[in-house]
């Protein structure tokens, strides 16, 4: 492809992408597809002669564009935002154009030095104890494993990098907690019969006197508690684990801390959440996900540490060919996780945060946070609706409940989404809190505006009301 060409369709594709960024309400939210439909329209083997970007962008919008779920769609209410925005699909095209392979200091000193920068912005605008260090990693679920794989060489005095595991370890979070903790744990050696679920309360969250009853219960037995996964915002219902509370016993047992804030940690940009930070300073590690709620699109996880040494040390590696003059003045971020090659990342979230300013982001996430407390209110009085669980910040957990027993009500809701999600208008996904099947309404998409939300709340009241007189 020549640079007249590439000019072309480079053209051709913004303007395509202007469009579809702001026209994207016009697709069903979520692919209306069943399995295979895509498959069998595309060829089993490769093309042998290269063919025309025309016939390649054209296939594009008529077989794959029909296949997408559009997570950028105003109605998308399901799982949890993946938001992206003009600038930072702006900064990825001169990401990708640059094409730069980030590993260390010298294979592209701005990318490591606005990583460096970016994060210490992030880490001031979330209020996170100063000294703490950041590094971005691909997804939150790397971060957590980050976490356990230095919370396991810290408890070992790095014998465990060396020699391997030699004694169980055992690794503390709520019931609630995401399963990449589950995933971590069994990825970094623990085993998953070493991971202590503990109970959470009524608003779904972590129960500190659990947590040092199960830690001093497993030292009588002679077992090593190592680390303990707290969750700012769980997926389930963002219910908030008490930071100060756990960070306390974390500190007294000498074990490592975690916080997963994924999705809710982008919250404490704002003055009014900041209570949720409260007790960081116990905090040995966080993450939170600018790919979720911070505009900037995937993968971009923000991961914090308070002791970069132990990180460090956990993850270097110094073959010769790495090596540099320069190692011992600058960050080689190549050392701070699992991964060896590193994207140019700290791009569009310096763009993000540079174009809407913290202003700017703190009133797009402060509206999210209105519209869920709006729903909230909508729940609790319209008859035959019941709250599920708090409304920590721009998740609502609700479900229809006429009365029927506990197993009708769950197929009920289960109709009920079906019944939302093939109308292609709205996009919803559920979970079970205690047992019961739970509509789950997140309102963090950057296009999500007051009009779709009412427009969702009445198309789940009439659906509801359909439902209840024909069954
Ligand atoms: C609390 C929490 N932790 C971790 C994750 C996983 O995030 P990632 O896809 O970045 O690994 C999620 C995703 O929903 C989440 O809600």
């Amino acid at each position: 492809m020549d640079k007249e060409n590439f000019r072309q369709f480079g053209y051709k594709f913004v303007d395509w992408a202007a469009d579809y960024l702001t026209d994207v309400a016009e697709f069903p939210v979520k692919s209306q597809l069943k399995p295979g439909e895509i498959r069998s329209q595309l060829p089993a083997n490769p093309p042998q002669q290269g063919e025309s970007m025309e016939r390649i962008f054209e296939d594009f919008k008529e077989i794959i564009l029909p296949g997408m779920t559009h997570w950028q769609h105003p109605s998308w209410f399901a799982y949890f935002p993946a938001n992206n925005s003009p600038p930072s699909v702006l900064a990825e095209l001169l990401t990708a154009s640059l094409g730069a392979q980030c590993m260390i200091w010298q294979t592209s000193p701005a990318a490591a030095e606005l990583e460096e920068v970016v994060l210490e912005w992030l880490r001031k605008m979330l209020g996170l104890p100063e000294g703490m260090a950041g590094v971005i990693q691909d997804t939150a679920s790397t971060a957590t494993l980050c976490a356990l794989l230095t919370a396991r060489e810290k408890t070992t005095s790095f014998e465990s990098n060396r020699k391997g595991l030699k004694e169980p370890l055992i690794v503390y979070a709520s019931d609630e907690a995401h399963s990449s903790v589950e995933k971590g744990v069994k990825i970094a050696g623990f085993g998953k019969e070493n991971l202590r679920y503990i109970p959470v309360d009524e608003a779904f969250a972590l129960i500190p006197s659990k947590l040092e009853e199960a830690v001093i219960e497993d030292k009588e037995r002679g077992l090593q508690p190592c680390c303990v996964i707290a969750t700012l915002g769980t997926t389930s219902s963002t219910a908030i684990d008490p930071i100060e509370s756990i960070g306390r016993i974390c500190s007294e047992h000498g074990l490592w801390f975690h916080v997963d804030a994924a999705f809710s940690g982008t919250a404490a940009i704002l003055p009014e959440k900041k209570s949720m930070l409260a007790g960081a300073e116990h905090i040995d590690s966080f993450v939170f996900n600018p790919h979720k709620w911070m505009f900037t699109n995937f993968d971009c996880s923000a991961y914090f540490v308070k002791d970069p040494g132990t990180l460090i040390r956990t993850f270097e590696i110094h073959p010769e060919y790495l090596k540099t003059g320069l190692d011992a003045q600058v960050k080689n971020f190549r050392d701070w996780g699992i991964q060896l090659g590193r994207r140019f990342r700290a791009l569009k979230l310096w763009f993000v945060i540079r174009f809407y300013g913290v202003e700017g982001l703190q009133k797009m996430v402060r509206e999210h946070i209105r519209l869920a407390q709006m729903i909230k209110k909508w729940v609790e009085e319209q008859e035959n609706f019941e709250l599920m669980a708090p409304v920590s910040a721009s998740l609502v957990c609700f479900r229809l409940n006429d009365g029927r027993s506990e197993e009708d009500l769950n197929e009920l809701n289960r109709r009920l989404l079906e019944s939302l999600n093939q109308t292609g208008k709205v996009f919803f996904t559920h979970t079970t809190l205690r047992g019961k099947y739970v509509l789950r309404m997140v309102v963090a998409q950057r296009t999500t505006e007051e009009s779709q939300v009412r427009a969702a709340w009445e198309l789940i009241v009439s659906k509801a009301k359909e439902l209840l007189k024909s069954s």
